[in-house]
């Protein structure tokens, strides 16, 4: 009998091609969302990648008792805590919705793993937990967590601050803090991908939407940062990456017998700037992309990417597709939801 993972945020951007690779290493995932922020459609693509309907149910994931059934309706092995919102501008905008649902929904999902102390617990946590890396380019586990720039970014921070708080007061808790860099890319079948919600906040979906014609630019937020060109750079990881390490962190702590609070980056261990990002876009597609030099966009880091040497001796994982995978998956997803051949 397959071991049911339940997978918060399930028909989100990383959530989805999470649910994905747990059903190749033969979970059962189970997809808990309540659609604020994704589109069930996603369901139905799921479907044609992994050949059956995933088990979906929903759930805000602030409702303690309705996750509390949902554990014992489904005998839960496992739990992969995606559901949050994202979007660091927005959250500079409107801190209060990110603090009431990133921090309320982690606690209630705490609670209930208490009361199921067996049940292994990943949290999508963040780079942005290392703020600006005070002139440190690659950052390790080790490396001091800053003062985030934006409640978005001290959501994750606290996140990680409770989880250990409770690991303390119950250390047979199985727990695992992943720190994702800058996720790209989608599914090579391109039926699931990254759908931004109104405006894209991040570099590459702004680029392929640009490419499709529905921006008439890029604007590259600021050029005399002192990089390699001038443009801040980022550790971008391929989502299917991505989510093949929570599947290594789920097997992981299954495999443990003793309780733990570990804290992974992961990313690819290689930074990339904006205009390198670009150009990679042009060439893999083919194209020349229309943009432009703008002022610096407050809170944007310099320069951040990851030590991934602990992911690869923990969980034996490390990332195996470039950026050059990412703009083309990208660049075919973005084709695939807008008809363009
Ligand atoms: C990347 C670079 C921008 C848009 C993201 C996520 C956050 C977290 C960390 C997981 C920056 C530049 C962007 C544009 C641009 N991930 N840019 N023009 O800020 O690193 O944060 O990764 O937790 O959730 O938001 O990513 O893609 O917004 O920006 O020049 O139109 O691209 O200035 O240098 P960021 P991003």
């Amino acid at each position: 009998m397959s071991k049911k993972v339940l997978v918060t945020g399930g028909a989100g951007y990383i959530g989805s091609h999470t649910v994905v690779e747990l059903v190749k290493s033969g979970y059962d995932p189970v997809i808990l969302d309540d659609y604020r922020n994704s589109d069930p459609s996603v369901l139905k693509r799921i479907t044609q990648i992994i050949g059956y309907e995933p088990t979906h149910v929903v759930c805000d994931v602030c409702d303690q008792n309705r996750l509390e059934e949902i554990f014992k309706t489904y005998s839960i092995s496992g739990v992969i805590h995606f559901a949050a919102y994202k979007a660091v501008g927005e959250s500079v905008e409107n801190p209060l919705k990110y603090y009431s649902n990133n921090i309320a929904g982690l606690v209630s999902v705490l609670n209930v793993l208490k009361q199921n102390p067996k049940v292994p617990f990943v949290f999508s946590s963040s780079c942005t937990v290392y703020g600006e890396p005070m002139g440190l380019k690659e950052v390790d586990e080790n490396t001091a967590k800053s003062i985030p720039t934006s409640p978005y970014g001290y959501t994750k921070w606290l996140g990680e601050q409770i989880i250990g708080d409770l690991f303390i007061s119950n250390n047979r808790l199985r727990m695992m803090s992943l720190r994702y860099f800058n996720p790209i890319g989608a599914h090579q079948s391109a039926l699931i991908g990254e759908l931004p919600v109104g405006k894209p906040n991040n570099l590459l979906p702004f680029i392929t939407q640009t490419a499709a014609g529905i921006h008439e630019k890029l604007v590259i937020f600021g050029k005399d940062y002192p990089t390699v060109d001038g443009t801040c750079v980022r550790d971008y990881i391929h989502v299917v990456d991505l989510a093949e390490a929570h599947v290594k962190a789920i097997d992981h702590l299954l495999s443990l017998k003793n309780g733990c609070h570990e804290v992974v980056n992961v990313g690819t261990g290689k930074g990339t700037s904006v205009l390198e990002l670009v150009h990679a876009f042009e060439e893999e597609n083919n194209m020349k992309l229309n943009y432009t030099f703008g002022p610096k966009r407050s809170g944007d880091v310099i320069e951040i990417y990851a030590n991934v040497d602990y992911a690869h001796s923990l969980l034996g994982w490390k990332a195996t597709r470039d950026i050059n995978d990412g703009v083309r998956d990208a660049w075919k997803w973005e084709k695939s939801i807008r008809n363009i051949q």
